[in-house]
């Protein structure tokens, strides 16, 4: 028998893509401000800035497509959906979103107030900007480990309990409306989070009467991490998997453009019935009617069968040995990336990659400009243009401890040669990294910068 294991599926609709040719990618990055995202997708070849949106969806979510139910209030969809996430999360309620910053955004304004504190393993830049738009103040515990591209910990994305334990006595638990866990922890490299400390965090949370919420993004993702790595779980399913992760949390957000498999969609789920009832009318004021949230009953239909589909272990084999093998052909050259491999995306450690570069001249964002010139692959920042910040006090400029360039893999959407062409493209880059400067800022918006900025290269 062959070790590898092909796509667990064959391909119905394709849509071409094509290269365009180098001085015409040079003249476009320059146009773009050396900023990937202010590229047309039409002039990029291999699209890796994100795993969210991006899916393919099977033949039964396009067929539930046609099955969507337009009525304003009730529609057959949004049962649907309801019983998916019953029998999936567990919670009592749920609002839908057009996505998941909806859902944080819902969340937030009915749960925290201005001066307080969220806690996290990693907040994500969306769920770190929605704390800070309502005046409160997000805190990111991971675990030591979580901070070293190199340590091959198991679960790099655990929240470190003592650390929160200490943050909770310091600032006083009335001043932590809710604790959360992101699953994976997008921001530190995709790395799973264990059950054990799922149900750690539950206790010291449970402890100080603080409710906890999972953002759950890559709950399928993360819960097939523990039943590859936690002693216990290797006879369970996934669903139980992912049944007993929830079980330990009040509530959630969702952003159904990664594990749900869709292009569009979210959700924020909880217990407690007071909360539901002023997210649903924040829901109403920002969203719309609670059957449907942001949405239309076929995006609601596919998010049901799409989060069915997240569940099953061969598409899971499947899409984290994708990560895993791009990973192993990089090791291979020595370019230096986050192990071990995480659930979404392969991550570039910059530091490693352009130590020649300061973090103040955004070596991540130089990196992933010439990622596009050389091979027409696009990646994402996410280091310091992502997430360095001015002190409040001190009014220096913090820099993040992981500087990287994330290759986030879209579901079911690319082939093995598809991943050969881009370590490909990497390893050509890694071999003149020496040449590859460093870039400035001639343009940034007020927040959530990495969209919009505009480069040039440090003279
Ligand atoms: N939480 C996490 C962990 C995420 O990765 C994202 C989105 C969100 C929340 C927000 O969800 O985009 O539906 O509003 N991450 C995308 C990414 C954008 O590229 O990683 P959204």
């Amino acid at each position: 028998m062959p070790k590898m294991i092909p796509e667990p599926f064959r391909i119905k609709v394709v849509e071409p893509i094509k290269l365009v040719p180098r001085p015409e990618r040079e003249k476009l990055l320059v146009e773009v401000g050396y900023n990937p995202f202010l590229i047309r997708s039409e002039h990029i070849y291999i699209d890796l800035l994100t795993d969210s949106g991006t899916s393919a969806m099977s033949d039964r979510q396009w067929a539930g497509i046609m099955e969507g139910d337009e009525a304003y209030a009730g529609c057959r969809n949004f049962f649907h959906l309801d019983e998916t996430i019953r029998d999936i999360f567990g919670f009592n309620y749920f609002v839908p979103t057009h996505q998941g910053r909806a859902a944080e955004k819902i969340l937030f304004s009915i749960a925290l107030r201005a001066g307080q504190y969220v806690t996290n393993n990693m907040h994500f830049d969306t769920t770190q900007a929605n704390i800070e738009a309502v005046g409160g103040r997000p805190v990111n515990l991971v675990i030591d480990e979580g901070l070293d591209p190199t340590s091959r910990h198991p679960f790099k994305g655990n929240l470190d309990l003592d650390k929160l334990t200490s943050f909770i006595e310091e600032v006083g638990a009335e001043n932590i409306p809710l604790g959360m866990i992101t699953v994976t922890n997008n921001s530190g490299g995709g790395q799973p989070v264990s059950m054990e400390n799922i149900r750690g965090l539950k206790d010291v949370l449970a402890g100080y009467d603080i409710p906890f919420f999972i953002d759950a993004c890559r709950f399928a993702e993360n819960a097939h991490f523990i039943k590859q790595r936690e002693p216990g779980y290797a006879d369970k399913t996934i669903l139980e998997i992912a049944n007993e992760m929830f079980s330990y949390a009040d509530g959630c957000t969702m952003s159904a453009k990664k594990d749900g498999l869709v292009n569009i969609g979210g959700f924020l789920a909880m217990n407690d019935e007071e909360l539901y009832q002023s997210a649903c009318n924040q829901l109403i004021l920002w969203e719309g009617f609670p059957t449907y949230g942001g949405l239309a009953g076929r995006d609601l239909e596919a998010i049901a069968r799409g989060l069915r589909e997240a569940l099953d272990e061969s598409y899971l084999a499947y899409r984290v040995g994708q990560i895993e093998y791009l990973v192993g052909r990089l090791l291979e050259a020595q370019v230096p990336v986050v192990e071990p491999p995480g659930g979404h995306a392969v991550y570039l450690d910059v530091r490693r990659f352009l130590p020649h570069v300061l973090q103040s001249q955004f070596p991540a964002q130089a990196l992933a400009a010439q990622l596009y010139l050389e091979g027409g692959v696009r990646g994402v920042e996410m280091g310091s243009v992502m997430f360095a910040h001015r002190d409040s006090e001190t009014g220096r400029m913090v820099y993040p401890d992981l500087e990287l360039v994330r290759l986030a893999i879209p579901r079911r959407v690319y082939t093995q040669t598809h991943l050969d062409y881009v370590a490909e493209t990497i390893i050509e880059l890694y071999q003149r990294r020496d040449r590859i400067q460093g870039m400035e800022i001639v343009y940034e918006a007020p927040f959530l910068r990495h969209f919009t900025a505009r480069f040039k290269p440090v003279s």
